[in-house]
Order: C-alpha cells, then structure tokens, then sequence
C-alpha cells in the first residue's frame, strides 16, 4: 500500500494523531486515557504515516531534553501493520533528531516490541518495569 510519512504538528493534526493513538493505546491496549495524554504533545515533534487518499494511519513523537531525544507514542492502525509503516515513523523520527542535534535517541519499548526497535539500532538496558500496565523496558541509541 503507497504511504508517505511525514512531519505533522500537533496544532493542526491532533484531531488525527489522537484518533489513531485513541484506538491503538486506549482501546486495543487499554492504557488510561489520563496516562495516554500526559500534555507532553504540544512540545513533541510529530510524524504520522498518511496513505494515498489522505488517511493517517500511524504516527509517533519525538520530545527533545538536552541533546537526547525521547521517542514514543509509536503507532500503526491493526490492519496496517507489517507493512514496514512501523520502521518508517521510526526512521523519520531519528532523522528528525540528527537533524536537530540531539545525540542519542533513548525510548521505552514494550517488550513485545524490543525484536521491533533493534532493528533500528536500539540497544535494551536495565531491568523490566511497568508502565501503563504494560512491561517495559529502556533502550538507547547513538545518533
Ligand atoms: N515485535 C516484534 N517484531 C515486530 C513487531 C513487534 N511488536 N512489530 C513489528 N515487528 C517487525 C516486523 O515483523 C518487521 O519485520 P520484517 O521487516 O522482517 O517483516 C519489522 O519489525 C518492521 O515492522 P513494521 O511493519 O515497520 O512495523 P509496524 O508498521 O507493524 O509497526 C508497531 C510496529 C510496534 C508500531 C505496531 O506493531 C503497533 O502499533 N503496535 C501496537 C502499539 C505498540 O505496541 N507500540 C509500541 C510501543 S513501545
């Protein structure tokens, strides 16, 4: 399927970011809503994966502390899983960071999603914690 990914702003696209995080976060994973807003949107650079007829399917942030720029909110609708939109938000976002003169990436993955990560270079360290109900755990990247 032809997708683009491309750089959104929360001002303009937040009514389609929260739309896909709504379905992925809130109701296939069950996170709290209050911990899926956290007010950290409006200070994040954004990327959202769009198709062809202007659908946004995926999206993922990008919040900058110093020179380390923390990625999450990483997510792609069910259906269009799979199909490499994943890696591609993953991508942008690092390359929106070297961009910007951060100089390690650092997120925190779900476990299921630490094979997912690797292949971008990230490197797991630390022990497995919760968060949002869900098990986690750090990894890091030099950009
Ligand atoms: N675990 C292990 N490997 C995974 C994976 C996962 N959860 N998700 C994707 N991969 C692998 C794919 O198999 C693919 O490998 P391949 O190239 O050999 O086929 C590679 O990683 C790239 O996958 P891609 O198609 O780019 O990823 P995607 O579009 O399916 O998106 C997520 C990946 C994680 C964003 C998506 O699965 C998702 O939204 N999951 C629910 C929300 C979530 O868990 N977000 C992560 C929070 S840390």
């Amino acid at each position: 399927m032809a997708f683009e990914v491309r750089a959104a702003r929360w001002s303009t696209d937040h009514d389609a970011i929260r739309a896909v995080r709504e379905t992925v976060f809130v109701v296939e994973q069950s996170v709290d809503p209050e911990l899926e807003w956290d007010g950290l949107d409006e200070q994040c650079h954004h990327a959202v994966v769009q198709l062809s007829d202007g659908r946004i399917v995926g999206t993922g942030r990008l919040w900058c502390n110093g020179d380390e720029g923390k990625i999450g909110r990483m997510a792609v609708l069910r259906e269009y899983r799979g199909q490499g939109m994943g890696l591609a938000i993953l991508e942008f976002l690092l390359e929106t960071a070297r961009r910007i003169g951060m100089r390690r990436a650092r997120l925190n993955a779900q476990t299921h999603a630490l094979d997912f990560y690797e292949r971008a270079g990230f490197v797991a360290g630390g022990p497995e914690f919760d968060e949002a109900g869900i098990p986690h755990r750090q990894m890091r990247r030099e950009l």
